[in-house]
């Protein structure tokens, strides 16, 4: 698969096997996050993987019930272990840099036939008091992992170019 089909073939699956993800294809998965690129290099993500069932449906209900959540055999917990450092540019990197290193996992996993889903919709104080996460630790994302149900069949809603992109000036 190349990368155009893996960007166009990802979708939010919010629908998964009762399966389990194979240990070497998430490890596929991380490695393609730990490959991403961040700012000077600071490799500010730390991932904690839950599969314990319990485990999982505390995080559905510290991310508002979202039922699909806990469906899915494995979520990616995506944190940032982060001295807060804020670019020239006046955005901080980690948010930015732990959102590349989960594209790289949304992508790779396509390739491997697994379907992830962003969820910023949690409570990070109780995603961290759920997984012991230490006080200095942010959490940025969850991510479930898991076989698709089938292939969705959601058509991608995007702007057009012509909308989103301006030339030599704004
Ligand atoms: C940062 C971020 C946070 C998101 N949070 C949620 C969420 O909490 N729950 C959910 O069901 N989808 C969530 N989504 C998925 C978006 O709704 C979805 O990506 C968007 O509608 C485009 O659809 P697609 O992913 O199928 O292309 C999130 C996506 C991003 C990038």
């Amino acid at each position: 698969m190349n990368v155009m089909d893996a960007i166009r073939t990802r979708k939010s699956v919010r629908a998964y096997l009762d399966k389990p993800v194979e240990d070497e294809k998430l490890n596929i998965v991380l490695e393609a996050g730990r490959m991403a690129p961040s700012a000077s290099n600071r490799q500010e993500w730390r991932f904690v993987i839950v599969r314990d069932v319990d485990t999982r449906k505390k995080l559905v209900r510290a991310a508002g019930n979202q039922l699909f959540i806990g469906k899915a055999p494995v979520v990616i917990v995506a944190c940032a272990d982060t001295d807060e450092h804020v670019m020239k540019c006046g955005q901080p990197c980690y948010p930015i840099d732990v959102a590349i290193a989960l594209d790289h996992i949304t992508l790779m996993a396509v390739e491997l036939g697994l379907g992830t889903c962003w969820i910023g919709h949690f409570d990070e104080k109780e995603v961290k008091k759920i997984l012991d996460i230490p006080e200095k630790i942010r959490v940025i994302e969850l991510m479930p992992l898991g076989y698709p149900t089938k292939p969705s069949a959601v058509e991608k809603m995007r702007l057009p170019l012509e909308k989103i992109v301006r030339y030599e000036q704004w």
